[in-house]
């Protein structure tokens, strides 16, 4: 899968490339990340790239035509979907990163936060893409989240072929608890069942890892993740479980409001 990445500093990304599952990719030819520096296809003698916004408000938002240029004279006219990252944009998602993962090449223009002229929109962007409801000072960390979300999904970037349909969401629930060696560590001793090399055991004790992992901290995954009637009847154990801790705390709290009570009693 090819990339055009579209940035005022291209030098952000060097580390990220340079290292890991994305540097192998790019040696083993199946990912190539071709950075386009926005600055390059400035053409006043200052080679601007921003200007402050027409009414005031301060600011500086990024001018259209180095990146339209830009956008133009790489793709040369090849229908390839082009992503703006901004805090407005849908949000990113690891669907969504697989989805991406069937395009032959993406296009990718790094916003900054204070924002780009309204006509990049309206000229070459197809799509507008949040990684998450908070600001970055610019879209170059945004490209480097996707493009590394993106890249795990494509077909022999990862070293064990099972990984990504493993990794959280992937298979709607986040993952589970995992262990390595050594088998005690202060105490704390791994699951006997993960020592014991029944498969068959290990990935039942997986799923209900990953299943209770997911209703403890995003249960509204649950919602939309398919599950066999023997995992719906663990839920339901499990939510028993935690109403029954929930009462106890709501106990709990009464006894020590009362106590609390008593004892301001007893101070006056
Ligand atoms: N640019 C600034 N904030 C961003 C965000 N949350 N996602 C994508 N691009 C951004």
């Amino acid at each position: 899968m090819r990339f055009e990445i579209f940035t005022l500093f291209p030098a952000m990304f060097e580390s990220v490339l340079s290292e890991s599952i994305l540097k192998r990719a790019r040696e083993r030819g199946l990912l190539q990340v071709n950075l386009h520096n926005i600055r390059d296809y400035a053409t006043d003698k200052h080679r601007t790239t921003d200007e402050p916004p027409y009414g005031g408000g301060g600011g500086m938002l990024l001018k259209v035509e180095p990146i339209v240029r830009a956008v133009e004279s790489v793709l040369q006219g090849e229908r390839v979907p082009v992503i703006l990252t901004a805090p407005q944009g849908e949000r990113f998602t690891q669907r969504m990163a697989a989805e991406l993962a069937q395009q032959p090449r993406l296009a990718i223009i790094c916003g900054r936060y204070e924002g780009v002229d309204e006509r990049v929109r309206q000229l070459v962007v197809t799509r507008e893409v949040s990684i998450g409801d908070y600001v970055l000072s610019g879209g170059e960390l945004a490209a480097m989240v996707m493009l590394d979300a993106i890249a795990r999904h494509l077909p022999n970037v990862l070293g064990n072929a099972e990984s990504a349909p493993n990794d959280s969401f992937s298979s709607g629930l986040l993952e589970g608890a995992h262990y390595t060696r050594p088998s005690e560590f202060r105490g704390l001793r791994v699951p006997e069942v993960l020592l014991q090399g029944d498969h068959g055991a290990v990935a039942r004790w997986r799923r209900e890892s990953a299943l209770r992992r997911t209703w403890e901290r995003r249960p509204e995954l649950l919602l939309s993740a398919s599950l066999s009637e023997a995992e719906r009847y663990l839920l339901g154990a499990l939510a028993e479980e935690w109403a029954a801790r929930a009462a106890s705390a709501r106990h709990e709290a009464a006894t020590l409001g009362a106590i609390n009570s008593l004892a301001l009693l007893d101070k006056y």
